[in-house]
């Protein structure tokens, strides 16, 4: 690819003009000197892709188009700006433009939580770029200090809270027992929710972005399919409620870890499921749309990242940051970095994954209960950290929250102890992150 005199223009295939795409063309218009002086070339649109132009008035009509593929080949298209989301028929677009030797920029995790390598391979088959920064956590710079900054480092976990909708939700319904389903709505409404808000509730949007964020900082491929997955729709106003009794809040994390066995064996554990952590937790002040990401790494120690992570200009600010990297690669040479997955660690499964669980039960108020939730515990080896037991007439709230043992051993306690005659019910049972092992 031939590098372009400074004066040049770089031109953009803006493919998707809704809540992300649109915030991108205003941006792109009422920035453009800005921006011009900053990536060393004019960014210019070349062509807007939607699904139904005649729906667009607000856009200028000669660059409205449907025929998505003949945009991202046209000769005079440089950079490919994908804001359309979904894995078809986006993959074999972004493929054609790759191939077209167009490089690309998207927001889109779905996609490339599970074909990043095809099109690494082929960005570098071409000489191109692929940046996808507005992918995860929004308007929060995430991916490039993780691709970059802490290249030299050996990150051991990252975890946090890296979906909007559900953040929204959740702080909602702690801050003000709202409803769930009025919340989503509004969620959808401000712009943070999917085109299919079960993608956000179900967790798989944060599933993917976990992938991504795991196969950046453990240099291996991690793809949605590797992610252990729960969604908050499970979530109860009682779970809330018991979280709140003791201190805590209930948050949707997304956690990967470096994890290293007693044979010295490493592999990655990636995850995302609902968690109570203290409100003393930095994480447990994060409200609303907000994200945030705690990175731990070996040299660099604990770093926090945090921002709006949704809505429509915060992620268009990450979009067009990508856009002036890849203009200034167009204009002085060079290209930003490629996939690294040399590490190739494998993935641990959740059964095998350290975790903490906090368990809320209603028993019979008699005498040897609490002896008798002990011994399942000890049959599965798993360590008590902590019992709170309150009484009412005639039954028992007990409330127990463990040391780390494997989820599966976790799991199989709570099946047993719900089996006892003297549980009445198990009101909630959760996992804990945030607090001493
Ligand atoms: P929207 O649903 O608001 O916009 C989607 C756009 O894509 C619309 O302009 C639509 O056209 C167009 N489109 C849909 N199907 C086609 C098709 N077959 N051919 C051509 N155009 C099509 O989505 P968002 O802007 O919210 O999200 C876009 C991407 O950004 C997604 O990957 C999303 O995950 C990601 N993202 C979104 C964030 C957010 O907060 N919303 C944050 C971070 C990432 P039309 O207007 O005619 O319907
Ligand atoms: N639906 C996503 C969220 C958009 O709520 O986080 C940002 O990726």
């Amino acid at each position: 690819m031939s590098t372009k005199d400074p004066k040049d223009t770089v031109r953009v295939a803006l493919l998707g003009c809704g809540t992300v795409g649109g915030e991108v063309a205003r941006l792109l218009t009422e920035q453009a000197g800005e921006l011009a002086a900053r990536a060393g070339a004019r960014l210019e649109i070349a062509g807007i892709a939607v699904r139904r132009p005649d729906k667009h008035p607000e856009l200028p009509q000669e660059l409205l188009t449907a025929d998505v593929t003949g945009l991202v080949t046209r000769d005079d298209v440089d950079v490919v700006v994908e804001l359309v989301g979904g894995i078809e028929p986006v993959r074999g677009w972004l493929l054609d433009a790759l191939k077209a030797g167009k490089s690309v920029v998207t927001a889109n995790k779905a996609l490339l939580a599970d074909h990043s390598a095809e099109l690494f391979e082929a960005a570098d088959a071409s000489g191109v770029d692929l940046y996808f920064e507005a992918a995860v956590a929004g308007a929060i710079p995430l991916l490039r200090p993780l691709r970059e900054s802490l290249a030299g480092d050996r990150i051991t976990r990252v975890m946090g809270i890296v979906n909007g909708t559900t953040n929204f939700i959740l702080s909602a319904m702690d801050a003000t027992g709202a409803g769930y389903a009025e919340t989503l709505d509004e969620a959808s409404r401000l712009g943070y929710a999917e085109a299919d808000p079960t993608a956000d509730v179900d967790g798989y949007d944060a599933a993917s972005k976990a992938a991504i964020l795991a196969s950046l900082a453990f240099h291996t491929r991690v793809t949605a399919a590797d992610v252990h997955r729960e969604g908050i729709a499970d979530v109860t106003a009682s779970d809330i409620a018991a979280a709140r009794s003791l201190g805590r809040t209930v948050k949707l994390l997304c956690i990967c870890e470096r994890v290293t066995d007693e044979d010295g064996v490493e592999s990655v554990a990636v995850r995302v499921h609902p968690v109570m952590i203290p409100l003393s937790h930095q994480l447990s002040g994060v409200n609303g749309a907000f994200n945030a990401v705690y990175v731990e790494a070996d040299a660099a120690g604990e770093l926090m990242f945090y921002g709006q992570g949704a809505g429509g200009a915060p992620t268009a600010s990450a979009v067009l940051g990508d856009l002036v990297a890849v203009a200034r690669n167009l204009v002085l040479g060079g290209r930003g970095p490629r996939e690294s997955a040399h590490a190739a660690l494998p993935v641990r499964p959740m059964g095998q994954t350290p975790t903490r669980y906090h368990l809320s039960l209603y028993v019979a108020d008699v005498a040897g209960v609490l002896a008798q939730v002990a011994q399942v515990f000890a049959d599965h080896g798993v360590s008590i950290a902590a019992v709170r037991q309150s009484d009412s007439k005639g039954s028992a709230s007990l409330v127990v929250i463990t040391h780390l043992a494997t989820d599966a051993a976790l799991k199989s306690t709570v099946d047993q102890i719900a089996k006892l005659d003297v549980v009445h019910e198990v009101v909630s049972v959760m996992r804990v992150e945030g607090e001493d092992q």
